[in-house]
């Protein structure tokens, strides 16, 4: 699995590109994320993950449901009694990288005879299960995402009848709030807490609203019992989740209304030596008062994944997205002034319907003006049952949408070199999440900014937060040199400050 807050989404069309940079095989980036604890049960469940971060929290959420009625989880898909492939719907692509993997899973069931329970979870699940079901006859079981706690009987219900079990309803109100997540795929430091499910916002190109369902948050009360119960068990950051996080809203028992805002801010005061990420934003709800919450909580990071998706006002009104070039770019100067240091992460998709070159080129020239450290690209693909689907024509030529996703990349690229650049000869406060891919020897961690860093790993342990020169920079990476061990009530006071 990649560092957790690197996963967005399968199909990441940057990903892929420096992936081949490099010289490795994109298909590597797409080797599903799976459990690495073993939990012994009756029956054997192999959960492969594919997708979003929300959907490695979902299959904490089924681990929970499985675990409590009996079952096992094990680590080698070889020895499962049942596979379960948690899906991915966002782009045509992610869909048919599963539909592979499951005819692999079937031919090694029909042809080698494997007694094996196939099922498959999440955002296809509503789409496809007629296609899975009877025209490709590929599963077992059908579970859509608000129907987990009904997977036991729905896996007892396939094995009696040997006919497929289905449950795809969508849910206005299930949050799975009361279930204690099973973190079988952890680092035993930062872990996902899921605030709410769903989405309302209905922009044009995206399938979520349909696959997931009606935007509704969790309780405050057991988000918070969930943050303390990981500080108890240990964990140092945690990143909190939904598709919109900024609409989450719940009144309380009292009968306050609790905003996102206040919601980070009684998080971040669980532990003041937790870290509190949360992704992902619409920036039509980003307040100032969250702003403020990023400047006055030393734990909450100061960087926010703010996905932008298009530098043109007309093309954003014909992607819904409710806000112009210049109103998102009003938000970035106010969260800068407000906070600042603060930085930015987005999402962009090139070749929307009916983009034209100079539209284009004002995605190109808004990243010029805001400087992202990070932004995840993706061409566009026309999704069933959207509005863009329904009332626009995927128009742009294949080949404009490749270029034009490139010059997004190369400028991307630029910028993310540029910035680390600047990182040179600071001093950041960085959580050690375990030894660099490359050696034993390093240590990698992240700023607080969400910048990967490596440096020598010396005597200081996984766990810690370690005060880092930054000594160099690759366009991805900062090299550093570790100075001493801190705490992150000592960081506020210290960080960044220049060695
Ligand atoms: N085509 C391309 N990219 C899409 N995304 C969502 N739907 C589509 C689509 N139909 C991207 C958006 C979103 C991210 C998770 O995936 O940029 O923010
Ligand atoms: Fe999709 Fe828009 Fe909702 Fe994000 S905010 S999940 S892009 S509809």
């Amino acid at each position: 699995m990649q560092p957790i807050s690197d996963i967005q989404i399968l199909d990441n069309d940057l990903k892929r590109e420096r992936a081949k940079e490099k010289g490795v095989d994109p298909e590597e980036l797409d080797r599903p994320k799976s459990g690495y604890q073993e939990i012994d049960g009756a029956r054997s469940v192999f959960i492969e993950t594919y997708g979003c971060q929300m959907n490695v929290s979902d299959s904490e959420i089924v681990a929970s449901v499985l675990r409590e009625n009996g079952y096992g989880l094990t680590t080698e898909e070889s020895e499962a009694d049942v596979v379960l492939i948690n899906t991915c719907a966002i782009r045509e692509n992610a869909e048919q990288k599963v539909r592979k993997r499951l005819s692999m899973l079937r031919a090694d069931k029909r042809d080698r005879g494997r007694d094996l329970t196939l099922g498959v979870l999440g955002c296809m699940a509503e789409r496809l299960r007629e296609k899975l079901l009877e025209q490709e006859k590929l599963v077992d079981l059908v579970v859509g995402p608000d129907a987990y706690r009904d997977l036991p009987r729905l896996l007892n219900e396939a094995d009696e009848s040997g006919q497929a079990a289905v449950n795809v309803q969508l849910s206005k109100e299930e949050t799975y709030a009361d279930l204690a997540p099973v973190r079988y795929d952890s680092n035993g430091l930062s872990a996902f807490v899921t605030i709410m499910r769903g989405c309302d916002n209905m922009c044009s190109f995206c399938v979520v609203p349909f696959t997931r369902g009606r935007e509704r948050s969790r309780p405050v009360s057991s988000i918070l019992r969930e943050v303390q119960q990981l500080v108890d068990e240990g964990y140092k950051e945690v990143t909190v989740l939904g598709q919109n996080v900024n609409s989450y809203h719940y009144t309380d028992d009292d009968g306050t209304d609790v905003s996102f805002a206040e919601l980070l801010d009684r998080v971040s005061r669980v532990s003041p030596e937790l870290r509190v990420r949360y992704s992902t934003s619409h920036p039509k709800d980003c307040s100032d008062d969250l702003l403020r919450v990023h400047r006055d909580r030393p734990n909450v990071c100061n960087y926010i994944h703010l996905p932008v998706q298009h530098g043109n006002t007309e093309v954003l009104d014909r992607m819904r997205r409710t806000y112009t070039r210049e109103e998102y770019l009003d938000l970035i100067d106010r969260a800068r002034s407000i906070c600042p240091g603060i930085s930015f992460s987005s999402d962009i998709i090139a070749g929307f319907c009916g983009e034209t070159e100079d539209q284009h080129r004002d995605t190109l020239t808004l990243m010029e003006e805001v400087r992202y450290d990070h932004a995840f690209t993706f061409k566009y693909s026309e999704r069933p049952q959207t509005y863009a689907h329904r009332k626009y024509e995927d128009d742009v030529p294949e080949e404009v949408k490749q270029r034009r996703l490139e010059e997004i990349i190369t400028l991307q690229r630029q910028h993310a070199a540029e910035s680390n650049k600047q990182e040179i000869g600071k001093v950041h406060t960085v959580l050690i999440e375990g030894p660099s891919k490359k050696s034993d020897e390093e240590f990698f961690g992240r700023t607080d900014t969400n910048k990967g860093v490596v440096f020598p790993r010396e005597d200081y342990e996984k766990g810690q937060y370690v005060r880092v020169r930054i000594d160099d920079c690759t366009s991805s990476t900062l090299l550093g040199t570790a100075l001493e061990t801190t705490t992150l009530a000592e960081a506020a006071e210290t960080d960044t400050i220049v060695a």
